[in-house]
């Protein structure tokens, strides 16, 4: 019997539901995963008793000479992990102050930036309207083209020269294609801005080789560790350079936060070793390869993909054009079934971001459970019928069942 299961059984018990419930879907959320038992025992170790505020050898407590080893082997891994020379930071708590504590170390409070809009991919701390990041900057949202629902390099320079952000965000939420930072980097130089890039959701593609690194081009970098590179819930920055790095540090102590969270800190540093290996090379591939099948056989079944397709981890569907369901009771019955994926708006959605007009689904999760591309043939045929008879609510139920036993046949070993 475990030590909390003995002392506080209500808690064990809903942690062992959870436990179950996530072997027991197929889980789609694209900024979900399942991490390994190494990071799983950083995360619940000793280290959640220390306070640390400051930054390795510039701490305001005593009794950091353990931490600061911890969080200098974080730096150094993501170093060695990215092959770069930016100065990292590991402290930001998660995505979004990360990307807050960004903005705030390039710019200041009124001043213009430029960042996706929600409903075409965006974060909302990329500058929406609701976030902080829209109210504390003059934010400008681009978009991506009517036609193509792809980023339209054009557009974005002629609203860069129009509105000379001084920061340009680029790295989404919910965009299916590759990003090239080398074109953002070329418009944000045109205009004499900042280029942040928040990798948050391909970071495990970019440290696996599978997508372009922002390292080169981008002023930071900003990304969660969790989502596609499979570590802890939290967030790194990537500084190009000195004077900026002094910037953030300053943004996130004494600015934003207080003591860094060193459990979290110390699975980071496991996270970044188990990601430059061969064998995430290999999950990180698998995870592209899984997705863009899951998204040919959807649209044999007749789906509707936003671009057509994949580069990523992740899918778009309207379900409105797909099955003339609206994305919200889609995901819900999805869910009653045992796939776990978000309602999500699509490009020049007329719906709100609250009952939108599509689902959003991702493969980084299945992946590391092991699934390959013929599995995705299984997937599909499952979306397919449960979307088809989403209001049958015993055809759902069955459906539980064949999906549960179709996923506990994967396990995970690692
Ligand atoms: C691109 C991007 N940036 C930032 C975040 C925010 O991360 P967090 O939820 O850890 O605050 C997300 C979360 O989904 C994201 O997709």
């Amino acid at each position: 019997m475990s030590i909390l299961e003995k002392k506080d059984k209500k808690v064990f018990d809903l942690i062992k539901k959870e436990e179950k419930r996530q072997l027991e879907s197929i889980r789609l959320i694209p900024s979900e995963n399942y991490v390994s038992k190494s990071i799983l025992e950083a995360t619940g170790s000793c280290l959640t008793n220390k306070y640390s505020e400051g930054f390795s050898r510039k701490r305001y407590y005593e009794g950091q000479n353990i931490i600061d080893q911890i969080e200098d082997l974080a730096c150094n891994r993501a170093q060695e992990l990215f092959k770069t020379d930016y100065i990292p930071n590991v402290q930001p708590y998660s995505g979004s102050p990360a990307n807050l504590i960004a903005l705030l170390s390039l710019c200041n409070i009124g001043d213009t930036i430029m960042g996706m809009h929600l409903s075409h991919g965006g974060h909302l701390t990329h500058g929406w309207k609701a976030s902080y990041t829209g109210k504390f900057f003059n934010s400008v949202q681009y978009t991506v083209s009517k036609e193509t629902n792809l980023i339209d390099f054009e557009e974005i320079r002629k609203l860069a020269k129009e509105t000379k952000p001084k920061v340009i965000i680029c790295g989404y939420t919910a965009y299916p294609r590759e990003v090239d930072f080398k074109k953002f980097k070329e418009i944000a130089d045109e205009v004499g801005a900042f280029l942040l890039a928040d990798t948050s959701h391909i970071t495990g593609l970019i440290a696996g080789g599978v997508h372009q690194s922002p390292f080169g081009f981008a002023d930071i970098v900003t990304s969660t560790s969790h989502k596609t590179l499979r570590g802890p819930r939290g967030a790194f920055i990537m500084s190009k350079n000195k004077e900026i790095a002094k910037r953030v540090e300053k943004t996130v102590i004494p600015g934003l936060q207080g003591g860094p969270h060193n459990h979290t800190t110390a699975a980071m540093a496991v996270s970044f070793a188990e990601a430059n290996t061969e064998n995430f090379k290999s999950y990180s591939n698998q995870i592209v390869k899984n997705a863009k099948k899951l998204a040919l056989e959807l649209k044999n079944r007749g789906f509707n993909l936003v671009t057509g397709g994949t580069d990523n981890h992740l899918i778009l569907i309207n379900t409105i054009k797909s099955k003339n369901i609206i994305g919200k009771e889609a995901s819900l019955a999805l869910a009653k079934s045992g796939i776990i994926c978000n309602a999500n708006t699509v490009p020049f959605d007329t719906r709100s971001p609250i009952s939108p007009s599509g689902i959003r689904i991702g493969t980084p999760a299945i992946t590391t459970l092991g699934l390959k591309e013929d599995d995705m043939i299984t997937i599909a045929d499952f979306i397919d019928k449960i979307l088809e008879n989403y209001d049958n609510n015993e055809l759902l139920l069955k459906t539980r069942e064949e999906i549960r036993n179709f996923v506990l046949k994967f396990n995970l070993d690692f």
